[in-house]
């Protein structure tokens, strides 16, 4: 039992968690550029502007800018199918609304496209990972603001023109539901609130100009190149009931609403009942235009990408959901989470069930700490079996449950910076990359023993786990 003929398997990554040269031929600043790791005991933390002498993890990343030929060979050596990256988008834009792009950005994408082509390699290119210029949260507040609609839009112009022939399967915003879900969506949308906000609105109008957002670029991308897929990305976490009481079941419900708020507009092209639920639950008035509803309608997405990597248990409290990070039922692994193969089943049949369109999943993994030990090896084995069991059920889910999964890409095919920690050490890779938490090492790339065995998993198209 293998995947279908022409199935994506490969391996994905972000521009600022991968590339380094975050001040080179006339990148600007982007979000991340400003945000430190954590580092012994303090966590991470967002600076107002960058401070000399403080270790920044995305500026020198794993220097992906230098070493993509080394790295995309490594790649093809493992018979990647397709590479999942990101565009830095302030390597184009160095504000986000300059008047013209910076031709240097363009030309960098241009080379890394080639390598890969060069081995057949497909480039499935997320316009936003993380990465929106700093200088428009700074002068325009961010996504709160919908004059960024506009410079995303001629961003996305620019890039679909250029890379029109070179690349096909596009992604409108990385994991854009935790605009809402995470307390400080700094990261996703840019946000940071004053004192006085009232941060659930501000999420919900950042998220609804997001929306608009990327539906017009699905739209003008739909007529740049009408092969192109544009798809959503959502960060795709399934949640159990803690027990069958049926207060747990509607925790699972007040659970779920906030993930398929986005799907539901980014999919269906419309603010759905649920969303209209959801925007009641957070007591937030919203009023969508004709002219926007029309823009939704016109901006579907052809796919839903979603990353995967665990399972939370939701149990009622006064109305609300309450997460447990423990399941007695799972082993937890290193970082504090489930290990769930079952649940990427589940992912799968729960996307599926809702909307019935081709579903990727872009980002799934384990972090482990790994060491090289005494004979130059590491030998990951704990990966490999993570792998084997997911991929298990993806093909369970294509061949029992009649699931269409598109393609498979694991998360951080070669070791980068970690988005939660900024750490090093919290390794995804086939690969691994000599350098620490603090920076220091030589950059010098090992092949960890999964890099063999994904080879061989991708050579018999999922046949051989
Ligand atoms: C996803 C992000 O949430 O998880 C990636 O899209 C991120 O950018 C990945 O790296 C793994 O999380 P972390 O915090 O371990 O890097």
């Amino acid at each position: 039992m293998n995947m279908k003929e022409g199935f994506l398997f490969g391996g994905a990554l972000a521009a600022n968690q991968c590339e380094g040269g975050y001040n080179l031929d006339g990148k600007g600043l982007s979000i991340a550029d400003v945000v430190r790791g954590s580092q012994q005991g303090i966590p991470r933390q967002v600076d107002e502007k960058i401070h000399e002498g403080v270790y920044y993890p995305s500026h020198e990343a794993i220097d992906f800018y230098h070493r993509y030929k080394e790295d995309i060979a490594l790649f093809a050596q493992m018979g990647f199918k397709c590479l999942r990256m990101s565009i830095s988008w302030a390597r184009i834009f160095p504000n986000g609304d300059d008047e013209i792009p910076n031709e240097c950005g363009l030309q960098f994408y241009d080379k890394v496209f080639d390598e890969l082509l060069k081995y057949n390699i497909q480039p499935i290119v997320t316009l936003s990972h993380f990465e929106t210029p700093l200088h428009l949260v700074e002068a325009y507040g961010s996504w709160r603001n919908p004059k960024l609609i506009d410079f995303y839009v001629k961003y996305a112009n620019v890039v679909f023109k250029r890379y029109k022939d070179k690349v096909i399967y596009w992604m409108t915003f990385n994991e854009i539901n935790e605009t809402m879900n995470k307390k400080d969506p700094f990261l996703q949308a840019g946000l940071k609130f004053k004192e006085d906000e009232n941060d659930k609105k501000v999420k919900v109008i950042a998220s609804h100009n997001m929306f608009i957002a990327s539906a017009k670029v699905v739209d003008l991308g739909h007529r740049i190149n009408p092969n192109f897929k544009i798809g959503c990305m959502i960060q795709y976490t399934p949640a159990y009931t803690k027990t069958c009481h049926p207060n747990d079941a509607l925790a699972k419900r007040f659970y779920n609403i906030q993930n398929y708020y986005y799907t539901d507009v980014m999919v269906k092209g419309e603010y759905t009942s649920l969303c209209y639920s959801q925007l009641k639950r957070l007591g937030v008035d919203l009023t969508i235009s004709k002219e926007e509803q029309e823009i939704l309608k016109k901006g579907k997405v052809d796919y839903i990408a979603f990353s995967y990597y665990f399972t939370y248990v939701v149990s009622y409290d006064e109305n609300q959901f309450v997460i447990d990070k423990k399941n007695k039922y799972l082993q937890t692994g290193q970082w504090n989470r489930t290990i769930d193969p079952i649940g990427l089943r589940v992912a799968l049949n729960e996307l599926y069930d809702r909307y019935q369109v081709p579903l990727f999943i872009v980002e799934n993994g384990i972090p482990l700490d790994d060491k090289i030990d005494g004979n130059n090896e590491i030998i990951d084995e704990e990966r490999i079996a993570f792998f084997r069991n997911h991929i298990m059920q993806i093909k369970k889910a294509i061949h029992e449950d009649f699931v269409n999964v598109i393609g498979y890409t694991t998360w951080g095919p070669i070791d980068i910076v970690s988005v939660s920690t900024g750490e090093m050490n919290k390794r995804y890779g086939f690969i691994y990359v000599d350098k620490d938490n603090s920076g220091k090492g030589t950059l010098q790339r090992f092949k960890k023993k999964s890099f063999s065995w994904y080879k061989k998993v991708i050579e018999s198209n999922g046949e051989c786990l």
